[in-house]
């Protein structure tokens, strides 16, 4: 039976997963001002998934609603038992699709063997692959990874992956080693996308794409079937569309917009400080950012922000029109184990 990513027309878009970003305010937010054709949630533990009881963040990380679809959740783990039970798990909760990240250089995600520490134990990572096929059925596997650990490797870290046959490989074009402080090697994401076509894979490529017409541009030229975006949202929901550039005064709303629909959501029950890492992606490159940036990143609360916003539309003499909450279209599906 096709899965829907062999539905969806190259080269497509993909919300990347971001661990404290893209949950389901913000995978809204973003559709409502541009569409990927796919997106994902914020990682998630393996282990944590199959506890007795799961944690409330846990739980806000596993919402979603229907509108979002296709929907892949991301796991991380590194033992093949618990990768099969969160597959089976992630299926029953009514997800499009899973991704196993083997591609996360944090530490405390290494120690236990789990995302980028994968790319030293290919078999591992072959062994999880299968593992999460049997458990997802028939459902689409993803794996997100990266070119190398500490050197590029991407011949024979890639084809391990490929004989374990996932159905999409996602690609971020640096090794671990680089983190994000180099330019994505778009050159080994090609290399990559070869052997995965020859495997019978589908082939997302990910890496500073920041706009459209980049992607596409990329997609072309580096012959990938997608284009996965992570950063490049940030100060710019529009980033799926053509055309994004907007004007300082539709920047700062949509980030009125995204604090208004942040703590109408989660009103208490997420800190709005994590709101403060979107701050200087919308006021940046506008003559009065530093100081603007300076008084949003000094507010104590979503209301302050807001109050920090009106103030300078009127200083500006632009109107400001109040951002309303607007609730999910639907109901959302809030994970749970029932
Ligand atoms: C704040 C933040 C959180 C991230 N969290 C995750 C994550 O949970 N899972 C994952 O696979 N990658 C994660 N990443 C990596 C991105 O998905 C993406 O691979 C990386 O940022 C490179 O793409 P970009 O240049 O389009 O940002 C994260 C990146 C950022 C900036």
């Amino acid at each position: 039976m096709r899965h829907f990513w062999q539905h969806l027309k190259p080269p497509f878009f993909v919300l990347a997963p971001m661990a404290d970003v893209t949950d389901v305010v913000f995978r809204h937010f973003v559709l409502r001002y541009s569409r990927p054709e796919v997106v994902y949630t914020e990682f998630m533990a393996t282990k944590a998934l199959l506890a007795r009881t799961i944690p409330a963040s846990l739980r806000q990380a596993l919402s979603f609603s229907e509108s979002e679809r296709p929907i892949v959740a991301q796991v991380f783990g590194a033992e093949p038992a618990e990768m099969f039970a969160s597959a089976q798990l992630i299926r029953r909760l009514g997800f499009d699709g899973m991704d196993i990240n083997m591609g996360c250089p944090d530490r405390r995600v290494e120690r236990h063997g789990a995302g980028a520490a994968l790319i030293r134990d290919p078999s591992r990572a072959q062994a999880l692959i299968q593992a999460a096929k049997a458990g997802l059925d028939g459902l689409p596997l993803s794996v997100k990874t990266r070119i190398g650990y500490h050197s590029m490797e991407t011949a024979a870290w890639i084809g391990a992956v490929l004989a374990a046959q996932p159905d999409v490989l996602v690609l971020h074009g640096r090794t671990r080693q680089e983190l994000s402080a180099v330019p994505a090697h778009w050159d080994e994401i090609a290399l990559a996308a070869r052997l995965a076509h020859d495997a019978g894979v589908l082939c997302v490529g990910n890496g500073d794409i920041h706009s459209r017409e980049q992607g596409e541009d990329y997609a072309r030229r580096f012959g990938v079937d997608g284009v996965m975006i992570g950063r490049g949202v940030f100060g710019n929901p529009w980033v799926f569309a053509p055309h994004a550039d907007r004007s300082e005064a539709e920047k700062l709303q949509a980030l009125a917009d995204l604090i208004t629909q942040f703590s109408g959501f989660w009103q208490t029950t997420k800190n709005d400080q994590s709101l403060k890492k979107h701050f200087k992606a919308y006021v940046a490159g506008f003559p009065s950012s530093p100081a603007l940036c300076g008084r949003l990143l000094a507010s104590r609360s979503a209301g302050e922000a807001i109050d920090t916003l009106a103030a300078y539309f009127h200083h500006q003499g632009w109107p400001f029109p109040e951002p309303v909450y607007r609730p999910t279209p639907e109901p959302l599906i809030h994970a749970t184990h029932a």
